[in-house]
């Protein structure tokens, strides 16, 4: 089978999204609102979602496994974010106060308990607006200039942290020396000019390009498993969060995607390793718009208005809606439920009987897919090799995965062409029989009918 022969099938099952499609794109940029949500021949557009499962324009039904990229722990409407936000309305009457309310109160006590390294927080409404600010924190507490961040790391949408997300072999130096490509377009040289880039998990890599720029690097920002489920070696992120203490580097845990999903107190809980400053988004809103950074009290307070009146005395953050009820409740509600005992261990033990569900597959159809993951988030990849960094990823055979990704779709599975999957509490029996059903007819047609 060929990948365009995948894609004309796509098409012709799906005529509503294709024409969708072709209007949304004279008017919303590229037809999506989001660079990352596209794919070829066009993003599947969606009317509706129920629990796990997403209901595109043409009817169709699919297991939902990109979960709005992880933020979705208990699925579409769970009913106790439902009554939680139900309840806002009810008894706070608004949707925001710009103001401190209770709320924000109860979800900082929640968020000290599970997470120790946390003496304090600031709410924002994206985990671009956490790690700006986490990044803004740091060179104010340091007074230097530079940040470094892992190669294949990605940290939002924002200008310095746009730099050797995705870059291409020709450009990106050599392995124990990356060098910092711009993401994008329109990003000020500064930031490249900026930036320090470091390769996760070579330990002799990363200890000599930090003791070498010491001197100019405020914080090391990383995501403790790349993309949420290519794991940190656990003696790599001890060393690494020794040599920051030592060397006067503030080590940011961006846990956006890993926050609530690697452990309930993410992948420092896993890790028993303590960043000085965190960034957490996604699960933390429970389906609404949110953000977390949280840390050490010193570098915390630096963004104090009781510290003194004079601007230069204190980091400046701010947002119209940061903290809003509705955002805090679901993510309270989100939090709780995963708490209660058995809960989280129930979606843990969903995700290894998929995962294994679907490797033993791959043996029985003998072709060279493997899960790669921790708690309820995998990927599948399309190669038998070990995947430790990002260089590793180049191993994938791409096209591979992406030939699974559309049969995936036409047999009722979504996670979005070449991402990541995540689980949610309505992933139950029933979505994880379908999905199994799909991956085994899927990897049939491959098998059958190879890829060429
Ligand atoms: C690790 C990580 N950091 C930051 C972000 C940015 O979060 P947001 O999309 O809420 O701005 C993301 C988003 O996917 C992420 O995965």
């Amino acid at each position: 089978m060929k990948i365009s022969s995948l894609q004309a099938t796509f098409q012709q099952s799906r005529p509503n999204s294709a024409a969708f499609f072709e209007r949304a794109k004279h008017t919303i940029s590229g037809g999506v609102n989001g660079n990352l949500r596209y794919f070829a021949p066009f993003p599947i557009i969606f009317e509706k979602a129920d629990a796990a499962s997403l209901i595109d324009l043409d009817g169709h039904r699919y297991v939902d496994y990109l979960l709005s990229y992880g933020a979705l722990m208990l699925g579409h409407a769970h009913p106790e974010v439902l009554k939680a936000t139900q309840k806002v309305w009810e008894e706070q009457g608004t949707s925001s106060f710009g103001a401190t309310h209770p709320l924000e109160m109860e979800m900082t006590d929640e968020l000290l308990e599970l997470y120790p390294s946390f003496d304090q927080v600031r709410f924002t409404n994206s985990g671009l607006e956490a790690t700006l600010f986490a990044l803004r924190l740091a060179t104010a507490s340091t007074g230097k200039t530079h940040i470094a961040k892992f190669e294949g790391h990605y940290h939002g949408a924002h200008d310095h942290v746009l730099q050797s997300v995705n870059p291409t072999a020709d450009l990106a130096g050599t392995t124990d020396s990356p060098q910092p490509v711009p993401e994008s377009l329109g990003t000020p040289d500064y930031y490249r000019d900026h930036s320090v880039i470091l390769p996760f998990n070579d330990w002799d890599a990363c200890e000599k390009i930090l003791t070498k720029k010491a001197d100019r690097i405020s914080a090391v920002i990383m995501e403790p498993l790349l993309s949420g489920y290519i794991a940190a070696d656990r003696t790599f992120l001890k060393n690494l969060r020794e040599l920051t203490a030592q060397l006067g580097i503030i080590l940011i845990f961006d846990e956006v995607k890993t926050g609530f999903r690697i452990e309930v107190g993410g992948a420092q809980a896993f890790y028993g390793v303590e960043p000085d400053l965190t960034a957490l988004g996604k699960v933390v809103g429970g389906g609404f718009p949110i953000g977390v950074v949280g840390g050490k009290r010193e570098i915390m307070e630096l963004a104090s208005p009781l510290r003194s009146s004079k601007k230069s005395e204190v980091v400046f953050h701010s947002g119209t809606f940061n903290g809003n009820p509705l955002s805090i409740a679901a993510g309270l509600a989100t939090i709780r439920y995963l708490k209660q005992p058995g809960n989280f261990a129930q979606m843990i033990a969903s995700t290894n009987q998929l995962r294994a569900g679907i490797d033993a597959l791959a043996k029985q159809y003998d072709l060279p897919f493997q899960t790669l993951g921790e708690g309820t988030i995998f990927n599948v990849m399309a190669t038998q090799d070990s995947v430790e960094s990002y260089r590793d990823l180049g191993k994938n055979n791409n096209q591979l995965r992406l030939a699974l990704d559309y049969l995936l779709m036409e047999n009722g599975v979504y996670s979005k062409p070449m991402n990541r999957f995540s689980i949610s509490a309505a992933h139950g029996q029933t979505e994880i029989s379908t999905t199994l059903d799909a991956f085994e007819k899927s990897m049939a047609a491959l098998k059958q009918d190879p890829l060429v």
